[in-house]
């Protein structure tokens, strides 16, 4: 049957709790957003259990590097998640750095999540590299994927404190909590075409309507008013 609802490709490779957010903020609000695949590379991903228990289509996608190259690898979870027709390819803890190859199919309609407020602290263990640096301030932010890890244009972020007495593993929960909103809410104003990316003076630059920061304070995620 056809539908006019935006779809979505999830790739995972680990905990899922993005996912889940994702799709517990797609149900509860209605939002007309269609998951249509969830792609994992682990057979044991907790995400890859919790997408089939929700009866979402699932494909596991093994690096298995003996038989195949990380090229044929990407290719076919490429070809996987071209099947399924997205308006848009959601990395939500996909633990692999991809191929330019996959980065160029999906160019424009990839995000991803990362635990750090970027530029800082880009790569693994963002939320360790923070809490050893001792910032007072950490956070999550969602970007669009380009060839440069973590280095793509931001979409939204969300901050959280850090105290002194905090251990890396509560930098962590503090941040966890804030992606959980995040991500839905950037989901769902990509799928309202509230949010689009443009190509501006040589430059990739991420569009608003409406005022910028609406994204973080709708999610409830900024309580600094704007000027
Ligand atoms: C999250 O911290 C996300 O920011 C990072 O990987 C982690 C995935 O967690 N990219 P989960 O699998 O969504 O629970």
């Amino acid at each position: 049957m056809a539908t006019d609802k935006f779809k979505i490709a999830v790739l995972l490779s680990g905990r899922g709790s993005n996912f889940e957010a994702l799709a517990k903020a797609i149900e509860t609000n209605k939002l007309p957003i269609e998951i249509e695949l969830v792609v994992s590379d682990k057979k044991d991903a907790r995400g890859l259990a919790l997408a089939k228990e929700r009866g979402f289509k699932t494909a596991l996608i093994e690096r298995k590097p003996k038989e195949r190259s990380a090229d044929e690898f990407f290719k076919e979870i490429g070809d996987a998640v071209s099947a399924a027709k997205p308006d848009l390819v959601v990395l939500a803890g996909f633990m692999r750095v991809l191929n330019a190859a996959f980065i160029k199919r999906f160019a424009g309609k990839m995000i991803n999540i990362h635990p750090s407020l970027l530029p800082s602290f880009p790569g693994l263990d963002a939320q360790r590299q923070a809490w050893e640096a001792q910032v007072r301030f950490s956070g999550c932010s969602v970007h669009f994927v380009t060839e440069e890890v973590d280095a793509g244009p931001i979409i939204a972020q969300a901050i959280v404190p850090l105290f002194p007495c905090d251990t890396a593993e509560d930098l962590q929960a503090r941040i966890l909590i804030q992606e959980h909103k995040l991500l839905p809410a950037v989901v769902a104003a990509l799928a309202k075409k509230d949010v689009w990316l443009e190509e501006k003076d040589g430059r990739p630059l991420v569009m608003f309507r409406g005022k910028l920061n609406d994204l973080e304070k709708d999610a409830g995620l900024l309580s600094i008013k704007p000027l």
